[in-house]
């Protein structure tokens, strides 16, 4: 791997061989999504606690501190709406000139395998990490949205992750599952999962994140499950505590529960 690529893989995934990446990118097709009407605000009390801001080039000039000092992934597909016609008829959006401009870490595209525009969204990610190779910059893949949330299971999943490896995707966004090492054991690069629709409780978020960090994925791509949360710094933080303290459930619902105490601190627990 180029030092360029190799470089910014190492800020996006941290010594530990883990990473919390933070999605903001719903609006591009949902718009003003509940949490995330003024993202520049949702953001602020996040950030210290992510690893990476996954976001559009709109949102990212008109909201977000050029001085962030977190690595950018940059969404660089979209072009439908969810009133539209159909959500995976997809195109890529932004130029990789714009990405070298705004000096991401990587670049992310969305791909909808089993789909009438199936075909497309995997050439669009063949071109994308085409034009990643020449700058060195990574691409994350990211399956399964919309409609395809209906195929959460380990077969799809798998199918999906895989696909997108092989096209040359350096990590893949998917979403955790029943079976989920079946998944991560299927892909040569490093999984993420993220959250989908915000979930009853806490409590189930941070089992199966801690089931799938337990089953092979590097981390989290989780969005909604925190900013849309009553209680999203506690909830970035109890995630924070599975995903690099190898943390047991358990000890990050005490995490959640000291910080949305008001204690920064948690007594049986690194900080
Ligand atoms: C939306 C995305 C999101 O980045 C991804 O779905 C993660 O967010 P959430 O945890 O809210 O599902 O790609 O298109």
């Amino acid at each position: 791997m180029d030092w360029g690529m190799a470089n910014r893989m190492a800020r996006l995934i941290q010594p530990d061989g883990h990473c919390m990446f933070l999605p903001i990118d719903h609006g591009y097709f949902q718009g003003p999504t509940r949490m995330l009407e003024q993202p520049g605000e949702t953001i602020k009390p996040l950030l210290p606690y992510a690893d990476a801001l996954f976001v559009t080039r709109g949102v990212l000039r008109a909201v977000v501190d050029p001085a962030l000092d977190k690595p950018v992934i940059l969404r660089m597909s979209g072009g439908t709406s969810m009133v539209g016609a159909d959500l995976a008829n997809e195109g890529i959006t932004t130029s990789m000139d714009d990405a070298v401009r705004l000096n991401v870490a990587a670049v992310g595209i969305s791909v909808f395998i089993g789909t009438e525009f199936e075909k497309e969204s995997l050439l669009n990610l063949g071109k994308l990490v085409d034009e990643g190779e020449k700058y060195g910059i990574p691409v994350m893949a990211v399956t399964a949205v919309g409609k395809e949330l209906e195929k959460r299971d380990a077969r799809y999943l798998s199918l999906c992750t895989r696909i997108c490896a092989e096209l040359g995707a350096k990590v893949v966004k998917t979403y955790w599952c029943e079976d989920f090492g079946k998944v991560v054991g299927g892909c040569p690069v490093p999984v993420v999962m993220a959250g989908g629709p915000q979930a009853d409780t806490e409590r189930e978020v941070l089992e199966f994140v801690k089931d799938g960090m337990d089953n092979g994925s590097i981390g989290i791509n989780l969005g909604r499950n925190i900013w849309q949360s009553e209680h999203p710094v506690p909830m970035i933080r109890a995630l924070r505590h599975i995903v690099h303290e190898n943390g047991t459930v358990a000890e990050a619902q005490e995490v959640f529960d000291s910080v949305k105490a008001g204690n920064g601190r948690v007594a049986s627990v690194p900080a």
